[in-house]
């Protein structure tokens, strides 16, 4: 059996968004059938959009998302049809070269669904990182899928299958950020702002966050910022050690993407502390740094991925602490839209007017 539903899909490169019905097939062996409630707007969507992360086209696009599991295929028996599921780029394969040395949070070889989501001519749809949730339903390999507790709202939950877990992640697994520490973060939009409340959550004792958009600053201090840097009326890199009695942050976490905060992050943080990279560079981007420094400054650099997380046992956790009242995830749904207003989200995304634009169905 297959399934005609309405999905957002980008046809070519730069062209408009557009509403289309697609068909979903039912759930072959490992793969699960599940109907959305909700799918967060986010970079990577405008990006694939773009033709900026390849020209497969037409894209299904929207990854950030929530919803029931309607159906399953053979022999999957981690999710049954009703459960409630954020659904996860980076399900875990359990066999690789990570996953074998027992950090299966940096899984080289995730896996998605096997058939192929079409549209009524039979064109293939490529499913943005292989899940394609501005859709009504949508088909993903069950491990993509994490069972979470049904009380928390799905446009709340959803963000924490891409931007929000990449930020808290990037705080609480990449950073490891622990009670007493100086964190400072630079760019402060969805993700920075989730590494705010992820370093906060882990008992930072101050909480620097920088950004040039006084709008994202108060956001921001909402969010658990101890202090905030506008760094286009100061140096962010003097400001910070400033505010850490001369020497620099414990960990200074990157949410921008781009060398020169990058170099930013890299001075101010104190000796032997971490800087981590979340922020997603561009192919052209490059860095220089004397090597002497990045010698004798020590510690850690390291990149995010997703927020290493690991989805099974960070995001029925991260629920818990939402339902308990301890973590704001209603605070990063800045609107909730319709299907059809995707387009509408990417610009005001591009003005920086939001955290995140939720679909909901
Ligand atoms: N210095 C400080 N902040 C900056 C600078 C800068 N030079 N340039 C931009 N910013 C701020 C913006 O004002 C904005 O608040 O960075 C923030 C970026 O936020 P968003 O555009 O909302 O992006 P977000 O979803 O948070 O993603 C940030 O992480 O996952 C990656 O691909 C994503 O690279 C992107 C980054
Ligand atoms: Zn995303
Ligand atoms: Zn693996």
């Amino acid at each position: 059996m297959t399934h005609q539903v309405r999905a957002v899909v980008a046809r070519g490169k730069g062209a408009p968004v557009s509403l289309e019905t697609i068909i979903v097939p039912d759930p072959g062996p490992g793969e699960a059938l599940v109907k959305i409630e909700a799918c967060g707007v986010c970079h990577t969507d405008l990006h694939y959009r773009e033709g900026g992360i390849n020209d497969d086209f037409p894209f299904l696009l929207g990854h950030e998302a929530a919803g029931v599991v309607e159906s399953v295929g053979e022999g999957v028996t981690d999710v049954a049809p009703g459960d409630f599921v954020i659904l996860n780029w980076r399900a875990v394969c359990g066999q690789c070269r990570a996953c074998q040395r027992g950090r299966p949070w940096y899984c080289f070889s995730t896996h998605n669904a096997k058939q192929k989501m079409t549209l009524l001519d039979g064109t293939e749809l490529a499913p943005a990182l292989g899940i394609g949730a501005f859709a009504e339903k949508t088909l993903v390999a069950a491990g993509q899928c994490t069972k979470v507790d049904r009380a928390a709202s799905a446009a709340a939950a959803g963000l924490l299958g891409c931007g929000v877990m990449a930020g808290i992640g990037a705080a609480i697994n990449t950073g490891n950020v622990g009670r007493g520490d100086s964190v400072a973060v630079i760019g402060c939009g969805g993700v920075g702002a989730a590494a705010i409340t992820g370093a906060s959550l882990a008992g930072a004792a101050k909480v620097i966050a920088v950004d040039i958009d006084d709008r994202k600053l108060d956001n921001a201090r909402k969010l658990g910022a101890t202090h905030t840097v506008n760094s286009k009326e100061a140096d962010a890199v003097e400001a910070i050690r400033e505010l850490t009695g001369g020497h620099g942050a414990d960990v200074v976490i990157e949410a921008v993407g781009r060398p020169e905060t990058y170099k930013q992050a890299f001075y101010a943080r104190d000796l032997a502390g971490t800087v981590v990279l979340v922020g997603v560079p561009t192919p052209e981007m490059k860095l220089e740094l004397p090597l002497l420094d990045v010698f004798g400054r020590g510690g850690a650099l390291k990149s995010s991925w997703y927020g290493d997380c690991l989805p099974s046992r960070d995001f029925p956790m991260l629920i818990d602490l939402y339902l308990q009242g301890r973590l704001d995830l209603d605070a990063f749904v800045t609107e909730t839209i319709a299907l059809d207003e995707v387009e509408k989200a990417f610009e005001r995304m591009h003005h920086g007017d939001v955290l995140r634009s939720v679909v909901v169905l």
